[in-house]
C-alpha cells in the first residue's frame, strides 16, 4: 500500500508526509533523500564522468530506517542523513537525477522497500513514473516566492547561511531541471488530488490531506489488515 506526494522544490511534501505518517501510523518514504545521498556519493568520489558514475551505482550500498518521524539513510555503512542537507547537495542534485541509470538504481530501491510495509512517499515522478497504481496520488504546488520563504527560513534555523535570493534561484532552476529532463520529468498525475498550499496554513492543509485518507479507507484496521495479509 502506498499513497504518493509529488510537486516541485519547496512545497512542503516532506513535511507534510512525515505529519500524515504520524497521524496514520504508517512509515514515510523520502525520494529526494536518495537523490541526495547518491549525489554525496559523486562528490565524495572527485565528480566523476556520467560513465565511469554509473559503474559506481553497484558499489552503492543504501540502507534506509523509516518509521513517521524519520527517514534515516546510510550509504555503505554510514548515516548521512543531516549531510545530505547542504546547499552544495542542492547544488548538484538535479544534474545527477536526471541520469535515467541513477533513476533506475533509485527505483528498484524504492520498489523493494515498499512491499515491506505502508509507505507514504514523496517525489516528483512518483505518481507518473514509480508508483503509477499507488492507491492515493496528491500533487501539492505553492508559488515560487512561498517556497523559496519556507526553505530560506528552514535553512536559516538550521544555521546554513544562504540568502532568500540563493534559495529562489536554486529552487527556480531545479523546478527548471525537473520539469524538462527527458528520464521521468516532474510532472503532475492526471489522476492525483491537486493541493495549492499558497496561503494556506500547515494545520489547514493537514486537516484536508488527513480527511481524504480517511475517506479512502486508510484507517488504521485497514492498514493493519494490509500487513497481515
Ligand atoms: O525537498 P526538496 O523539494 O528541496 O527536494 P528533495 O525532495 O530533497 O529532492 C532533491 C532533488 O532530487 C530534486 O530537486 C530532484 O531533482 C530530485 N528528485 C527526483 O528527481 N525525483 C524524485 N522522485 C525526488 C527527487
Amino acid at each position: 500500500m502506498i499513497i504518493v506526494i509529488d510537486g516541485p522544490a519547496g512545497s512542503g511534501k516532506s513535511s507534510t508526509a512525515k505529519e500524515l505518517a504520524r497521524r496514520h501510523g504508517i512509515r514515510f518514504l523520502d525520494s529526494g533523500a536518495l537523490y541526495r545521498a547518491v549525489t554525496l556519493r559523486w562528490l565524495e568520489k572527485g565528480r566523476p564522468g556520467r560513465e565511469e558514475f554509473i559503474e559506481l551505482l553497484t558499489d552503492i550500498d543504501i540502507r534506509t530506517e523509516a518509521d513517521a518521524e524519520n527517514f534515516r539513510i546510510f550509504i555503505n555503512g554510514g548515516e548521512v542523513t543531516e549531510k545530505i542537507r547542504s546547499g552544495e547537495i542542492a547544488q548538484h542534485v538535479s544534474r545527477v537525477a536526471a541520469v535515467p541509470e541513477v533513476r533506475e538504481f533509485i527505483n528498484r530501491y524504492m520498489r523493494d522497500l515498499v512491499k515491506t510495509g505502508v509507505y507514504i512517499a514523496d517525489g516528483r515522478d512518483l505518481g507518473s513514473a514509480v508508483f503509477p497504481d499507488a492507491d492515493l496520488k496528491f500533487y501539492m504546488d505553492a508559488s515560487l516566492d512561498e517556497r523559496a520563504g519556507r526553505r530560506y527560513k528552514e535553512m536559516r534555523e538550521k544555521g546554513q547561511n544562504v540568502t532568500l535570493d540563493e534559495v529562489r534561484d536554486n529552487l527556480a532552476s531545479r523546478d527548471e531541471m525537473d520539469r524538462n529532463r527527458a528520464a521521468d520529468p516532474l510532472k503532475q498525475p492526471e489522476d492525483a488530488l491537486v493541493i495549492d498550499t499558497t496561503g494556506k496554513s500547515f494545520d489547514e492543509q493537514i486537516n484536508e490531506m488527513s480527511e481524504i485518507i480517511q475517506k479512502n479507507s486508510f484507517s488504521k484496521t485497514a492498514i493493519t489488515k494490509h500487513l497481515k495479509s
